[in-house]
């Protein structure tokens, strides 16, 4: 039989194995994160330019889904949603009338709402040309973020973030998933969105306890990555406690170029591999969540996770004394509680159940466990070992603390 392949193609042979041959291609994945106000303000072109990017002169088919927090907070939001489209009829067509869902953790626990909605893909007439726009939280995004991606192999998906923390983090990365079998996340897919458009606007409905738990996030990845951020946090810590916008716009604008720019360089944008330097502090935030039954928002675990890895990274002779009060000043100014009573919850055996974290986390990747630790303000450092007695002395530290510390003043 004649060889199929052609002389250029021998190279994609394994060696002298003739029945071996590699694939290997590569996609380069690019999207827009914007950052405006008022975007449905029909004079506002952020979000027509957006979906007309590629094909400017095509009419650009539309569903919109939007989080029932962020839809009762803002009663006329729909009805703009589509006076924009009538603005802009040569260019956008919204297919129906924007579709309100609930929001919070529990969205991200109904497989029923997944498969209604992606019949709904279905119905609507979606095709891979046509866009999903998600407006609401991080739970919300993540959910309707399953349902674009695994619809048709890959809805374009538009998401329009409403919190601090899915403005700065989760929804300006790749990742999108619900929760089932007991497991957070389980299912789920690296995702990359057509387009993310950060409206300050949205925050200003936004309770003072989800607007804090976000800057968490801002000050894990400003104290992984760029020292002179963690300055800057600490130099405003005055104005963002009480959610002065323009410190919380530079907030969330900084922490998202932080968060996108680990994912287009750190090497490893869809986590193949054991590390996770964007989970700093999240290994015993993932357990607190889960052992509080998500009573504790994400941003309020991970600031208590960052305060024990930062005084673990000091106990450890990584990162220089002082800098573990340092931390936890900042999270106490922005007023965030270091210590939660459900640090102390026990198993049947008397271990600590939040050390189960550590097993978990490594779990969910795979491989070897992989802590990000510090060693310096700015600095992350991966190790593959922790010891948990000195964990235990690090959690005594932070219930001590806890209990000698006034209340935050701006706690809610
Ligand atoms: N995909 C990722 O990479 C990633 C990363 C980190 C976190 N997450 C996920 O994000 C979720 C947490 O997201 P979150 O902190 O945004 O909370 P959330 O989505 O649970 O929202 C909190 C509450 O605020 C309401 N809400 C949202 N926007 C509002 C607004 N503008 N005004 C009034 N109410 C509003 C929601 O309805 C909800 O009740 C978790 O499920 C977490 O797993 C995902
Ligand atoms: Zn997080």
């Amino acid at each position: 039989m004649a060889d199929l392949l052609g002389a250029g193609d021998m190279d994609m042979r394994v060696g002298e194995d003739t029945n071996v041959h590699i694939q290997e291609f590569s996609v380069p994945f690019r999207y827009h994160v914007c950052f405006t106000d008022g975007v449905f303000r029909p004079d506002n072109c952020t979000f027509m330019r957006e979906l007309t990017r590629l094909e400017p002169s095509k009419r650009h088919r539309h569903a919109v889904f939007i989080d029932e927090g962020v839809a009762s907070a803002m009663p006329g939001l729909c009805q703009q949603i589509a006076d924009y489209a009538d603005a802009y009829p040569t260019v956008l067509q919204l297919v129906a009338a924007p579709e309100i869902i609930a929001g919070g953790e529990d969205i991200k626990n109904d497989p029923a709402l997944v498969e209604r909605l992606q019949r709904r893909m279905v119905d609507l007439g979606m095709d891979r040309h046509s866009y999903v726009v998600g407006i609401g939280g991080g739970a919300f995004l993540d959910m309707i973020g399953y349902v674009a991606a695994t619809t048709h192999r890959g809805l374009r998906l538009v998401r329009i973030p409403t919190t601090v923390l899915a403005q700065n983090d989760s929804g300006v990365g790749v990742k999108t998933g619900v929760n089932a079998h007991g497991s957070k996340n389980l299912l789920g897919v690296f995702a990359p969105p057509f387009s993310v458009i950060n409206d300050s606007d949205f925050l200003e409905t936004l309770n003072e306890r989800d607007r804090r738990a976000g800057m968490a996030e801002a000050v894990k990845v400003a104290l992984i990555r760029d020292g002179s951020f963690f300055a800057a946090l600490e130099a405003n810590a005055d104005q963002l406690a009480a959610f002065e916008r323009g410190a919380v716009a530079h907030l969330i604008r900084r922490c998202a170029e932080l968060h996108m720019r680990q994912i287009a360089f750190g090497g490893d944008p869809f986590e193949m591999g054991s590390a996770r330097p964007l989970d700093f502090g999240h290994w015993s935030a993932h357990k607190l969540e889960s052992l509080t039954s998500h009573e504790v928002r994400h941003g309020e675990a991970v600031a208590i996770g960052i305060a024990l890895d930062t005084r673990y990274s000091v106990r450890k002779g990584l990162l220089a004394e002082g800098n573990d009060e340092r931390v936890c000043r900042l999270l106490e100014r922005l007023g965030f509680r270091l210590w939660h009573p459900a640090l102390d919850d026990r198993i049947a055996d008397g271990r600590r159940a939040v050390l189960a974290g550590l097993e978990e986390f490594r779990e969910h990747l795979g491989g070897q466990l992989t802590i990000t630790l510090l060693t310096g303000i700015g600095t992350g450092h991966e190790v593959n070992e922790m010891d948990t007695g000195l964990i235990e002395e690090c959690l005594g530290w932070l219930k001590e603390r806890e209990a000698v510390s006034p209340e935050p003043a701006l706690a809610s």
